[in-house]
């Protein structure tokens, strides 16, 4: 498999479910709760306050699911990597339990949910394992299958998995699951159309005014809201410094035709290498994720592609690639999402972020979260999932990716010092960032031989977006806006496009 036969990048998910045209659905007024981002955070939230008889209208730039979860693996587990025993080390028993049993509940929801609203996600039972090749590495998997099963979890050491990759030992969790999250998502949005809420498409939200009463300010109208959910993966709003508090992590996924075998999903704990299967059109794929880098950063995403490819066809099997797609996911200081109150003095605006790539059941958890917060309910999980907790481990963290940033905020600058005569060189496909007099351009000549040339300064906060040779597209490297070629948002935090330039 060479970099010639990997197809366009689109998901697998995206690809096998067409949804109903959401788009010119006409803005109301007035709603109790406004919720941004129909990803699984936010339409859980909608759903479930839908159910209490709330008046709920969600509004998403793009499709149903279109957002990362939509460009998922798709794996609903408790088992996030190596989470419990750092949860113990750091915040306590008691933490760890919390969220093993939030994720637990959240999977079990879907479930549930799913049976009773008839929506035919695929949702199939099966064990998860997170393994280690390296021997020098299986006490931290022992320590981990121990605090899992401390915090109530079906977890347990075991010494082989079944997957062809020489395994030194593995934590295995019993009774996790796989679903189509697409799926489960138009299920959902239609389950809250039927219960009176609304659903809109493409409607991007440009700011939310909180005071004196909360309005939603989008590209087609305002609307009136007595409380507003951001659930837009990265918080839209640059109030309570999420900017400064959220790191992105950007994973490749090649998804294809496989022999029967087994039917665990797998991660490798040093690697981070990620396997689970699909029965898609009467084959069976499996999907397998890896080559993770900071969104944004100079890396031959193209050559990463075909790396990943070699791996799936040696250790899953895979005799083709049918799919390919990638998405970051974002990680807060301390490995725990930020779910509750959008800042200190909010009353009306809430969030849900930080999911670390485990947002299948973490995003389930934060909606069911939200609902009770917004309700007014007691729910234990408030205080592990605090946006504003802090503590000396995310003072660490915070000063690492605040340098990370600031390093491209001015080296970037520095190295975009090229001249804008070099555009004229550029092959078909090709692009360059370079000074353009005392602006900075990002350029791209398409396969026409046309020349796009776009300010180089990310809208959101002014950082030197670098292009990204598989997608296609210009990548911010300090908080993973991404913009097409010619300029649009494909995600925020930015929410203006890339002036031409
Ligand atoms: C490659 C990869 C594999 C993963 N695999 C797993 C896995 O196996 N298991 C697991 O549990 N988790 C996994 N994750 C993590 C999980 O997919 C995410 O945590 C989760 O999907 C995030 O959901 P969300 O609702 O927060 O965001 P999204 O799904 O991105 O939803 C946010 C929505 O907000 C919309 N939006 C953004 N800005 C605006 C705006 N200004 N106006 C209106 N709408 C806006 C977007 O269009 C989007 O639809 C993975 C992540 C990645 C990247
Ligand atoms: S995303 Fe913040 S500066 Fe680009």
């Amino acid at each position: 498999m060479d970099a010639p036969s990997l197809p366009a990048p689109l998901s697998v998910w995206m690809d096998s479910t067409a949804g109903p045209d959401r788009s010119g659905n006409a803005l109301p007024g007035a709603v109790e709760v406004a919720v941004i981002g129909a990803g699984i955070a936010g339409l859980t939230t909608a759903y479930a306050l839908a159910r209490e008889g709330r008046s709920v209208l969600v509004l998403d730039a793009g499709p149903v699911g279109g957002g990362v979860s939509g460009h998922t693996t798709a794996k609903l587990t408790a088992q996030h990597a190596e989470k419990y025993a750092s949860l113990r080390r750091h915040k306590g028993p008691e933490a760890a339990t919390q969220y093993g049993q939030d994720q637990s509940a959240a999977i079990d929801w879907i479930e549930r949910t799913s049976a009773e609203l008839g929506v035919d996600c695929a949702f199939t039972r099966t064990d998860s394992y997170v393994y280690t090749t390296d021997p020098g590495r299986l006490t931290d998997l022992r320590a981990e299958a121990a605090a899992a099963a401390d915090a109530g979890l079906p977890a347990e050491f075991v010494e082989r998995i079944d997957l062809d990759v020489p395994a030194a030992g593995a934590v295995r969790f019993t009774g996790q699951a796989r679903f189509h999250p697409r799926r489960w998502l138009l299920g959902l949005a239609a389950a809250v159309e039927k219960l009176g809420g609304q659903v809109a498409e493409n409607t991007r939200v440009l700011r939310v005014d909180e005071r004196p009463v909360p309005v939603v300010h989008t590209e087609r109208g305002k609307i009136r809201a007595e409380e507003v959910v951001i659930a837009t993966h990265y918080p839209l709003l640059d109030r309570g410094l999420y900017f400064a508090r959220l790191e992105p992590v950007r994973d490749l996924v090649v998804a294809g035709p496989v022999p029967e075998g087994s039917d665990g999903m797998f991660l490798d704990a040093d690697t981070h290498h990620s396997v689970r299967y699909l029965e898609h059109n009467g084959e069976r794929l499996a999907i397998v994720g890896g080559e993770h880098y900071r969104t944004g950063e100079e890396v031959d995403v193209e050559a990463r592609y075909v790396r990943l490819a070699e791996w799936a066809r040696r250790h899953a099997g895979l005799t083709g690639v049918t799919h390919r797609w990638s998405a970051h996911d974002l990680s807060t200081l301390d490995s725990v999402p930020y779910v509750g109150r959008y800042h200190p003095v909010s009353r009306n605006l809430w969030v849900a972020t930080g999911f670390g790539q485990w947002g299948m059941s973490g995003g389930t958890a934060a909606g069911l979260l939200l609902a009770d917060l917004i309700a007014g309910r007691e729910n234990q999980g408030s205080r592990l999932y605090h946006p504003d907790r802090f503590d000396l481990r995310s003072g660490i963290s915070l000063a690492r990716t605040n340098f990370t940033v600031a390093r491209h905020f001015v080296g970037d600058h520095l190295r975009a010092a090229g001249a804008d005569a070099e555009f004229a060189t550029l092959g078909m496909g090709e692009a360059r960032v370079a000074t353009s007099g005392a602006s900075v351009v990002a350029a791209y000549r398409d396969h026409e031989g046309v020349l796009h040339r776009r300010n180089a300064h990310c809208t959101h906060l002014g950082c030197v977006v670098a292009f990204n040779n598989a997608e296609k597209t210009w990548d911010c490297p300090c908080h993973a806006s991404r913009f097409g070629v010619d300029g649009s948002v494909i995600q925020g935090p930015a929410t203006r496009p890339l002036p031409e330039a």
